[in-house]
């Protein structure tokens, strides 16, 4: 899934919440190998199969999370929009760190959950998973060493609010590293949602091979639409089917990165106060908007 393209998404069906969508595609997913085949062929060698992403987690992307976190063992690493967990659970393990990983949907966690002994065996406590929302984590105030969020923040109600909620939840001076992408050529547009989080820039790293990615996983997932169909349902296989045709004519434009960025040591009194300083870096006639690319 690749939600950093809001358009992606089918449409909601009448009767059903965002989290029903992401339960029926993860209950799906489990059912089958297909979707991780897929993924596998798409990526080659850069697929790493333990962690079974439903996104564009690679083995360069893992790497650069492990060194851009800086962490030390014993401290909390917090994976946001955790999906079935693999990414936080490779991360604790590598860096001996705990680890608090919440998703909005209900059938990630208990995917996720049921999979702490795999990566951590008998230091399985040291994992939790929850339901919970990126504008809404449930996290106390400055509590989190590291936050990773991939490929979930696009799909933020109000992305602004989510950025904010994950930065108060960092200690001073911890990172919260998460991918986004922007249309090439297009200046980043995240700095004022950065700034009234109280978080600072500290790395932009290119993933050059990202757009490629999908290339090559939408024409697989389109030229095996019959297998998903069979194997997925006719409901999860179409929602994947149209995330393909809708985002397949943008990735030629599509530049995608990983953002390092680190709470400040002290944070402006207030949100309020955040969002004006923040107005005062980007005024109104020059629109700052993520509206401009196609995130
Ligand atoms: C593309 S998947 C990525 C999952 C995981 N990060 C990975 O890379 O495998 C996006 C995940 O974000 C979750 N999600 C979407 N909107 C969310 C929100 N507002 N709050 C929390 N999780 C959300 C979905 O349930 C889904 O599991």
């Amino acid at each position: 899934m690749n939600t950093e393209h809001a358009t992606a998404v089918a449409p909601l069906a009448p009767g059903t919440t965002r989290s029903s969508q992401y339960d029926a595609f993860h209950a799906a997913r489990a059912r089958t190998d297909l979707v991780a085949r897929l993924y596998a062929e798409a990526m080659g060698e850069d697929y790493p199969a333990e962690v079974a992403a439903s996104s564009s987690c690679d083995w360069p992307l893992l790497g650069l999370m492990a060194a851009r976190l800086r962490m030390s063992p014993g401290q909390l690493l917090v994976d946001a929009g955790c999906g079935t967990g693999g990414i936080g659970l490779w991360l604790a393990r590598a860096l001996a760190v705990r680890l608090d990983g919440f998703d909005l949907s209900p059938v990630a966690v208990a995917q996720a959950a049921a999979r702490r002994s795999h990566f951590l065996a008998a230091r399985a406590d040291r994992a939790v998973f929850r339901v919970a929302e990126l504008e809404n984590t449930g996290l106390p105030t400055a509590h989190a060493h590291g936050i990773v969020c991939v490929d979930a923040l696009g799909r933020a109600a109000d992305r602004g609010a989510a950025l904010r909620e994950l930065g108060r939840a960092l200690t001073p001076g911890g990172r919260l590293l998460v991918t986004r992408a922007l249309r090439r050529g297009a200046e980043p547009a995240w700095h004022q949602q950065v700034a009234a989080a109280g978080l600072a820039q500290e790395h932009l790293d290119e993933r050059p091979q990202e757009p490629a990615v999908w290339e090559r996983l939408y024409r697989l997932w389109i030229a095996h639409g019959d297998d998903l169909r069979r194997e997925l349902g006719q409901a999860a296989a179409e929602a994947m089917l149209h995330e393909a045709h809708q985002v397949l004519p943008t990735l030629p434009r599509r530049r995608a990165v990983l953002l390092t960025l680190r709470r400040l040591p002290r944070t402006p009194d207030s949100p309020e106060t955040a969002a004006r300083m923040a107005e005062l870096s980007h005024p109104p006639g020059r629109p700052a908007s993520i509206e401009r690319t196609p995130q």
